[in-house]
Formats: structure tokens, sequence, C-alpha cells
């Protein structure tokens, strides 16, 4: 599929967030919840007034023409990768140079940081338009066209593998760890991030709207990978669990979710403090 195009329509997209705010609170704290079926009554009474009565397409792309479309302004402000750079760039100070692969570099964010501690890197994506702005970012490092499940990279050629807000986007997760496998040297180590589980199944999109987002949100589709599936493509290629990290949606960032100016409470109350991204530290054991 190119392009699959559809409809949101604001006063259900609020209902929504209403709804998700109710269940985590009207059986813990049902004084709490009861503000919500006040604002449903609300939405429902104007449902067919502005703001409710928006509708706003929303654009399905695939990985390539999504990111193609994005690659200009990709490196603008996002939420989600202010709340993981720190422990990424933590994670890589700690480890000793060498030779480093960022997996689905992308405009070649942690490529930079990777280069800043003296790796020598190569990057693999395959969306070009990101990869022509990673080269001019870091012209040092080794860009080249390729997927996470067929890395064009040699065997035990690396000590250290990023990959980063990217598994999401894949089918499987196991397929992309036999390759971080068979790339690894013994002793070497993967960064992993993704968007969690609970956010892919609560409406998480890799949404790039433009400013007005009335005019349409453009998006790629996030898949939903649970814990187990991570754990178990890692046991079966051997790799070992060194840090698992679930940074969680924080108050600055409810401003992105496109609830928040019209229903603040509401929106804190369904996002806050559920789980955003998903951290893995983990190592190729080097034989004994
Ligand atoms: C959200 S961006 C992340 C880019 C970068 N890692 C970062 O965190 O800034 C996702 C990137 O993954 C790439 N990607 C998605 N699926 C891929 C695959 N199967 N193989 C290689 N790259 C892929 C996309 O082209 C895009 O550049």
């Amino acid at each position: 599929m190119s392009q699959d195009i559809d409809t949101l329509v604001a006063g259900e997209y609020f209902l929504a967030v209403e709804g998700y705010a109710m269940i985590r609170y009207c059986v813990t704290d049902p004084s709490a919840a009861r503000p919500r079926v006040d604002e449903m009554r609300q939405i429902l009474a104007r449902f067919e007034e502005f703001p409710n009565s928006l509708v706003i397409p929303l654009t399905q792309h695939s990985v390539e023409e999504g990111y193609t479309e994005w690659a200009p302004r990709y490196d603008g402000p996002n939420p989600a990768i202010d709340l993981e750079e720190p422990i990424v760039r933590s994670m890589i100070a700690a480890a000793p140079p060498g030779e480093a692969l960022d997996a689905a570099c992308g405009t070649g964010r942690h490529a930079a940081t990777l280069a800043e501690f003296g790796h020598r890197v190569i990057g693999v994506d395959t969306t070009e338009a990101m990869l022509a702005v990673a080269r001019e970012k870091v012209p040092a490092a080794d860009f080249r066209f390729g997927r996470l499940e067929q890395l064009p990279v040699e065997d035990e050629a690396v000590d250290l593998i990023t990959c980063a807000l990217a598994l999401t986007h894949v089918e499987h997760v196991a397929p992309v760890m036999r390759e971080f496998e068979r790339v690894l040297r013994p002793g070497g180590q993967a960064i992993l991030t993704d968007i969690h589980p609970v956010a892919t199944m609560t409406g998480g999109i890799a949404g790039f709207p433009d400013r007005d987002i009335t005019r349409g949100i453009p998006y790629v589709r996030n898949l939903t990978h649970q814990v187990s599936e991570y754990v178990t493509a890692f046991l079966d290629v051997g790799l070992s669990i060194v840090a698992c990290v679930e940074p969680c949606v924080t108050d600055s960032m409810l401003q992105v979710f496109p609830s928040y100016p019209v229903l603040p409470d509401a929106t804190r109350q369904a996002f806050l403090d559920t789980p955003y991204l998903l951290i893995w530290h983990l190592e190729r054991p080097a034989p004994a």
C-alpha cells in the first residue's frame, strides 16, 4: 500500500480520550473520573459544532514514503526524542569506542552521538531521503542503504549497535535480532529503543502533521511488539539483557496530544505516567 486515506472526527477522538481517562480512574478513584462524564455529555450535546465537528484527514504512508516526506523536518521538536535521547546518550557514553552500527539510523541522530564518543560509524536505513540528511550531519560516517532484516554489514563487524524508534515499523522483531547477533562481535552491545506497546495499543502513530493539524495528519503505522516478543527474540539468539527502561509520558509531553488544547484535564488523566518508550540494553556474551 502506498497511501491509505481515512478521516477522524475530532469529537470521536475527544470521547475516546475521556473514556481512556475514565477506565484508568473509575474503579480506583471514582470521584476523579466523574468530571469525565460531564465533559462527555457536553461533547455529545455539541457534536455538530466546532471543534467536535472537525473532520481531519488521516493519511497512512508506507515507511519509505512517510519518512521521505518527513525527512526535511524530522529533526524538529519531538517529545519522544527528548525523552529518549539522554538515556541513550548515557548508555553510549559508558561503552568503549570501537566499530558502531546505527541501524535504521534515519537522519543520523545517534550516529552523530556515536561519532562524538569516538566510534567509527556505519549507518543503515531504507529511506534515501533520511540517509541524505544523515550524510550531511555526520560526514565521517559510512551510510548505507539497506534493511534491518538484511543488514549490508559483515559478520561480527561491530562492537555496538543502536537501533532507535524503528522496530515498531517491522512486522517481527526476531529476524532483526538474528541480524544484530550476526553483525555483533562477541562481547558487543546493543541499545534498542522503541515505542512502548501500551502507546501503540492506545492509538500511538508516527504522525507528522504540519503546525495546523486540521489540515490533516500524515503518518506511518506503528506496529505493536509485546515485551514477550522482544525477550523471546533476544533469548533465541543468545542476547542477554543488561537493562530495560520504560520512560513514561511526562507533564511537558502532554501538549503534543491533539486533545490537550481542548481537554487538558482528560488528556492528563488519560496519558500522564503511561509507558511511552521501551529501551533495551543488550549484550552478546563473549565465550567464557
Ligand atoms: C522514527 S525514524 C528513527 C530514526 C532514527 N533511528 C532516530 O531515532 O532518530 C524510523 C527510521 O526507521 C527506518 N526504517 C523503518 N523500517 C526499516 C527497515 N525495515 N529497515 C531499515 N530502516 C527502516 C525509516 O526509514 C526511518 O528512517
